[in-house]
């Protein structure tokens, strides 16, 4: 029994609240990260009493008295609960303790509401305190791509390619910020006015960025991409129109036969999901080394190997670049190495290794075409600066890529993979490539959805039919790009 229940008296009156003041003790427990959380939000202003008698109070679903009420009764809740002790508790326990003080609240405070009305204030009580507040329906649901936060008042989701904005609502920025801070220690960081920016992830490893005030003007900006559990298979991406079942056959013939692929695409166009869907194709006795930022790959082999950069620490010290992991990689004796995202000068350790026996290493980088992204890499090795001639970088190019996949998300929400490209040589100063296929765009129906076809371009033979052959798989290819024509 952790609150101060009984007389209305003792409820009213203002507790002090030890465990408010300390900072999280074990970050990754939720009930233990609740303290700083409640702080801000318990200190603001005085409690409400709960000795008055207020009149009935009506609660709309989620509408602003709703908000108002759950303000008042969360205040008064911060007020009777010890929240050191509830910290001990495990998450059942400390939701059972929770309800029932609320309801007594509810009581004292003569609000009236339905029984359906009082379980989603306690469920969202309990998500404050708890967990991450006004996100959590949001994180419950699998269906949600993205979770955009624009501080307190404006949270936006991506649902089946489309962006839209919810009804969810943060008390204040201040409690915005609090779950903000709650998420990132939980990976032993820290975001606040003096380090504003902050990546990190949650328990279920989704992805997160945090940028807070003075950068962000109106209020904390958090934006997750959520983790998704059924990671997409190729033959999902069929399912979904993304790539015809002939372009699926081809691109596991590309992928098993050990093809240097580079994924292009804008922003959240399905570039990771693509490289990880690729990496299925990679035999089980290879041994395989993983760079990314925030690791979001999941291969299924036994022999894989993953690292993940880190930022700098508060000092501006002990910064690990995705360049100094891949770096690192080629002592590892990696059989492929794959980097989730090329955005800086290991686009030149990478290429090296594709040149240098590392078949089929991959990455992604972000790129509207396939020859943008050939700029984009040469761009990246420029900016390294490494001080060679342009045309020794084209060469090197030509030298490590074999396959640039691009992917777009399209107007209509939808993620289609619109080429696959071979990088097949020079002349001169130009890199030839040449497309095996491509996504044609037929219009839209009455719906808004984009009609389209992948078609080949006639390409009967492609570079890479030689190691296709080797691996045994020339006949594949030659049936998956003849399917491709009809
Ligand atoms: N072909 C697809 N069909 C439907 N949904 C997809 C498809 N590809 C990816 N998605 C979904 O779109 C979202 C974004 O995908 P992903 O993370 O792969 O994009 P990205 O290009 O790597 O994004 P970023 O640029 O932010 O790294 C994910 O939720 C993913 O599940
Ligand atoms: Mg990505």
């Amino acid at each position: 029994m952790f609150g101060r229940r009984g007389a209305a008296e003792e409820l009213s009156r203002p507790v002090a609240k030890p465990a408010a003041a300390a900072p999280p003790a074990t970050p990754a427990k939720p009930a233990a990260a609740a303290a700083p959380a409640t702080t801000a939000s318990g200190s603001k202003g005085p409690a409400p009493s709960l000795h008055s008698t207020p009149a009935p109070m009506a609660v709309e679903n989620r509408s602003d008295d709703y908000y108002q009420i759950k303000t008042m009764i969360f205040g008064a809740l911060i007020d009777t609960i010890d929240l050191a002790q509830l910290a001990q508790l495990d998450v059942d326990s400390a939701r059972e303790e929770i309800r029932d003080i609320v309801n007594e609240i509810i009581t004292i405070k003569n609000v009236t509401m339905s029984i359906a009305e009082q379980e989603q204030l306690l469920t969202d009580i309990c998500n404050d305190v708890l967990g991450y507040g006004p996100l959590e329906p949001l994180l419950a649901r699998d269906d949600i791509a993205d979770i955009m936060v624009n501080g307190a008042n404006r949270v936006f989701i991506e649902v089946a390619g489309k962006v839209q904005l919810t009804n969810i609502r943060f008390r204040d920025n201040a409690q915005l910020m609090n779950i903000c801070q709650r998420i990132v220690s939980q990976v032993g960081r820290r975001v606040d006015e003096s380090s504003p920016i902050c990546d990190a992830r949650l328990l279920d490893g989704s992805r997160v960025n945090v940028i807070a005030p003075p950068l962000s003007l109106d209020g904390p900006t958090l934006t997750i991409r959520k983790f998704r559990k059924d990671k997409l298979k190729l033959e999902d991406l069929v399912r979904y129109g993304s790539i015809s079942p002939e372009g699926a056959r081809v691109l596991a013939v590309i992928g098993r036969c050990r093809c240097n692929i580079i994924v292009s695409g804008g922003t959240g166009s399905g570039k990771t999901t693509l490289l990880n869907v690729l990496t299925a194709y990679i035999d089980v006795d290879e041994r395989v080394i993983t760079c990314e930022d925030a690791a979001e790959l999941q291969l299924q082999q036994p022999h894989v190997v993953r690292l993940e950069t880190r930022p700098p620490n508060l000092e501006g010290q002990g910064q690990i670049a995705m360049r100094d992991l891949v770096r690192n990689c080629l002592r590892m004796r990696p059989e492929r190495i794959i980097v989730g995202e090329v955005r800086g000068p290991e686009a030149f350790d990478l290429l090296q290794a594709m040149n240098t026996g590392h078949d089929g290493s991959m990455g992604t980088v972000h790129a509207n075409s396939p020859r943008e992204a050939l700029s984009r890499l040469e761009a990246l090795i420029t900016m390294g600066g490494y001080n060679l001639p342009s045309k020794t970088i084209r060469d090197m190019i030509v030298g490590s890529v074999d396959i640039i996949i691009q992917a777009e998300r399209l107007r209509d929400g939808s993620r289609r993979i619109t080429n696959v490209t071979e990088v097949i040589g020079s002349e001169g100063d130009v890199i030839i490539t040449q497309d095996l296929l491509t996504y044609q765009i037929d219009g839209e129906d009455e719906t808004g959805r984009i009609r389209g076809k992948h078609i080949g371009t006639g390409i009967a033979r492609p570079h890479f039919w030689d190691r296709a052959r080797y691996f045994g798989l020339d006949r594949e290819l030659a049936e998956a790009l003849d399917g491709l024509q009809n």
